[in-house]
């Protein structure tokens, strides 16, 4: 996710554009980078960094010019570095892009566009859409963008500039944000509205497959046959601070809702036709080291760490082989037993939390090849790791971790199921069968999001206790650990997890009458287990609330709340379980009235030890 900005109009562009960046800030951002209609030529500035390196780039000598656009790079292709800042020009200057998504075929048609004689500048993907434009440009910008549009697959918003049509400004999205804010003889464009609502409350925000042509005093928007329509500007009444979360009380929630997106764009390029594919090239595997791999190791911190444990159930039942999950503070300090064979897998959103990258550089000293999954580009992680596996989640501003959890998770079933088709670990119709039911999950994850308002409900109950327990079998206990950290870290209510089995071996004696046990029986496989375990809870006067998968409806009148979760294959249920219980630590914390984006005594990223 990055942020774009545009202006055209009878002001000078840069101090807006500058203004728009400074907006976008929150959105994270590793590079910065405008561009102006100059009188000779399109005046390009751009600096890894951050929006206040920008401004020590321009230096005093303030560019002129009324239009232009602007951007903050959140990496994805490339990383960060001034070649890889955005505005990406084509072959020739005249030519300026600013982009955010993910371009998908960007490798091929690269290949193409520098058969037919283009040079790159840059390692990204958005730079091929620049030569792509030129190459199309017969005179008319709009329609060098619309043929080039067909070649694309990915995501896109994305605003484009060419010097030969000062007067305007094109710009087009696929799946990623980008609005049109109208003002009196200018008009501004923003990935979001954050950037828009100090001009105007007028706001065209554009539809999939829309492009626009903008000048000073009018916008134009065409459908994806190219056909003008005419569309009503809304008025929007949100204020700023609401509009950088998206409309969202708190950033915790707009990330929440963000997780469908977050899942497409990680599965982009990697999980295709339907599920059928998976394609991680990108992790440059040789055959050799894939059968090679007799144990797995996975070093992770936190949430990162729950994430892993989900890893260990996937991957020990399907590849069969050896799977360690360990804390980082505690793998660096117990010397652990590392082999030729062992593939070490470290997670971290961040990329810098200090524990995990000091458990990284550890393995890597031992001579261990090390895979990290990690959110960031250019991050510690990334850059020390052998292999890099990008989660796709975008920037996470809210200290408790949700879409770049789920995201985690998503990487690690994409890479379980990766391996398991090079080494051959299942009869490949079922590896269809798991890409299938893997590709489904966005939708299952919208439709429990829908139903917030049910857990919302369930949350009431908790409120008022301090201390409560998480309870589950199998991978139930690995969610019933995230649960219980979520739920922790941002209501402040004592929240512990078990594995349902213990409770008799000493736990027990705490359930009091009343307090709540969030209980998950989604596994078939175990849920008879599951269902003694809750009636020992229930039989000491213990409130359950119960998380089970639709058609489970035997334990409804065992428990004081269900909630049901769509069905699919056990070994997926992790990736819809943790959704309503994102959303009860999040509703219990708002009832308690907490910080929930920056709850005490915690940070986003422990970069200390
Ligand atoms: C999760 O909600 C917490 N904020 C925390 O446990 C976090 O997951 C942990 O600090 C690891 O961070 P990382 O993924 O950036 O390495």
């Amino acid at each position: 996710m990055s942020g774009i900005v545009g202006y055209i109009g009878k002001r000078q562009a840069y101090p807006l554009l500058l203004a728009g960046l400074q907006k976008l800030e929150y959105r994270g951002y590793d590079s910065a980078g405008i561009a102006l209609q100059g009188a000779d030529g399109i005046n390009i500035i751009k600096t890894k960094g951050k929006v206040a390196d920008l401004q020590k780039e321009v230096g005093a000598n303030l560019p002129v010019g009324n239009a232009g656009c602007g951007h903050l790079r959140w990496a994805t292709h490339g990383p960060p570095s001034k070649a890889n800042a955005h505005p990406h020009s084509a072959c020739s200057d005249d030519f300026v892009i600013v982009h955010n998504g993910i371009i998908e075929n960007y490798l091929p048609l690269r290949g193409w566009l520098a058969g037919e004689g283009h040079r790159f500048a840059s390692e990204t993907d958005t730079e091929v859409l620049a030569h792509l434009i030129e190459h199309y440009y017969r005179g008319d910008l709009l329609q060098s963008v619309q043929e080039a549009l067909q070649k694309i697959t990915g995501s896109f918003a994305f605003i484009a500039a060419c010097h030969k049509e000062k007067d305007r400004l094109i710009c087009a999205r696929r799946d990623t944000p980008l609005m049109i804010g109208l003002g009196e003889a200018e008009n501004f464009i923003s990935s979001d509205l954050a950037a828009l609502l100090h001009h105007t409350r007028k706001i065209h925000i554009l539809e999939n497959e829309e492009t626009a042509l903008i000048t000073s005093s009018a916008v134009k928007i065409y459908n994806s046959e190219c056909t003008v329509m005419q569309k009503r500007a809304q008025e929007i009444t949100w204020d700023v601070t609401s509009a950088e979360k998206g409309g969202y009380k708190h950033f915790m929630l707009k990330e929440i809702m963000e997780q469908p997106q977050a899942l497409r764009e990680t599965m982009r390029g990697r999980l295709s036709d339907g599920g059928q594919k998976i394609n991680l090239a990108e992790l440059n595997f040789k055959a050799q080291e894939i059968e090679n791999i007799s144990k797995i190791f996975i070093i992770a911190c936190g949430t990162a760490y729950h994430a892993g444990l989900v890893g260990k159930y996937l991957m020990e039942k399907i590849l069969r082989l050896p799977v360690e999950v360990d804390v980082a503070s505690e793998f660096r300090y117990r010397d652990p037993l590392l082999c030729a064979k062992t593939l070490v897998i470290v997670i971290s959103q961040s990329g810098e939390t200090a524990d995990t990258l000091a458990a990284l550089r550890l393995a890597r000293e031992r001579g261990q090849q090390v895979l990290a999954i990690t959110n960031v580009v250019g991050s510690s992680v990334a850059r020390e790791a052998d292999k890099v596996l990008f989660t796709w989640a975008g920037p996470e501003v809210a200290v408790a971790s949700t879409k770049a959890y789920l995201t985690q998770l998503l990487a690690l079933y994409m890479l379980t199921l990766y391996l398991a088709a090079k080494r051959q670990a299942l009869p490949p119709a079922r590896l269809k069968e798991i890409g299938s039911a893997l590709f489904k999950l966005p939708a299952q994850v919208e439709n429990i999001l829908s139903r917030e308002k049910e857990v919302a409900a369930i949350a009431g109950y908790l409120k008022r206790w301090e201390s409560t327990f998480f309870i589950g079998r199998n991978l139930d206990f690995a969610v019933a650990l995230e649960g219980a950290l979520k739920l922790k870290e941002i209501s402040y209510i004592h929240a512990e997890a078990y594995a349902a089995g213990e409770l008799k071996h000493g736990t027990l004696a705490l359930i009091v009458e009343g307090i709540p046990v969030v209980a998950l029986a989604t596994q078939k496989a175990v849920l008879e287990k599951s269902l003694s375990n809750i009636k020992e809870i229930k039989a000491r006067g213990g409130y359950v609330l119960c998380f089970v998968q639709e058609g489970m409806e035997a334990l409804q009148n065992e428990v004081d709340s269900i909630f049901y979760l769509p069905t699919t294959a056990d070994i997926f249920l992790p990736m819809l379980a943790v959704i309503p219980l994102q959303l009860l630590a999040y509703y219990t914390a708002v009832a308690r009235g907490c910080p929930v984006d920056n709850p005490r005594n915690l940070t986003k990223s422990i970069t200390v030890e």
